[in-house]
């Protein structure tokens, strides 16, 4: 692949939620897709994620109701203007993709010796969330679509789906065909956020001082 298509594949990926066609996911490209997610680096070589690919209705109804639940509280603690815009964004489409992919994290895994987490605990998390960008971007390159659903509490996740108590859930993804990707994230094309420019998140030397650009 040309450094050029990885770069289409990266600005391409987008967060899906009312894009999904419910189609079904050939288990080939499933394959290629979670084989990317476990091929992330993770601290000390632990591996401490899983995958728990839920197809069924029934499961996916009910977290989607915990959803919504989650979603009014969120709205309650929004300003009259914040929440008159955030009613028209969506923040999940788990009943119209095709899967859920819940990704979770196993600090017991390779520990206590997990090499490199002994001054930064969090680095189990972060590891996590490499597996998951990988995930994301091997789906955008299967022209399939993801969405990162966490308007959830754990412990309601970890009921539903058997997950033991030490390990944590920490994204449960929307995965499917989609009818298309759009170009602008929903929360920019909805005035909730837009990205920041670079160079306003690019320090040179010090935290705050401004960066040397090449011309
Ligand atoms: C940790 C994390 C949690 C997220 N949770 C949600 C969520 O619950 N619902 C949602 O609609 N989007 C969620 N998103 C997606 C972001 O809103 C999205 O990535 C961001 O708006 C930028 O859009 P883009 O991914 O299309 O570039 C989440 C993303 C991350 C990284």
């Amino acid at each position: 692949m040309s450094s050029q298509s990885f770069y289409e594949v990266l600005s391409r990926r987008r967060d899906v939620r009312a894009e999904f066609s419910g189609e079904p996911v050939d288990p080939a490209a499933l394959r290629r897709v979670l084989a990317a997610a476990h091929a992330a680096p993770s601290v000390g070589m632990s591996q401490p994620w899983d995958f728990v690919v839920v197809r069924d209705p029934v499961l996916k109804k009910a977290f989607r109701d915990h959803v919504l639940e989650e979603r009014e509280v969120f709205r309650d603690g929004l300003t009259p203007d914040q929440a008159s815009r955030f009613a028209g964004i969506r923040i999940e489409g788990i009943e119209d993709a095709t899967l859920g992919i819940v990704v979770t994290y196993d600090p017991s895994r390779g520990a206590p010796a997990v090499l490199g987490r002994h001054s930064i605990p969090d680095t189990g998390l972060y590891s996590v969330c490499l597996a998951i960008q990988n995930l994301w971007l091997a789906a955008t390159a299967e022209n399939l679509g993801v969405g990162w659903v966490s308007f959830y509490r754990e412990e309601r996740l970890r009921e539903l789906l058997a997950i033991p108590d030490h390990v944590r859930p920490v994204a449960w993804l929307c995965v499917g065909p989609v009818t298309h990707l759009h170009a602008v994230p929903d929360l920019e094309r909805h005035g909730w956020r837009v990205r920041a420019p670079l160079e306003s998140v690019v320090h040179g030397d010090r935290y705050g001082q401004s960066a040397e650009w090449p011309d």
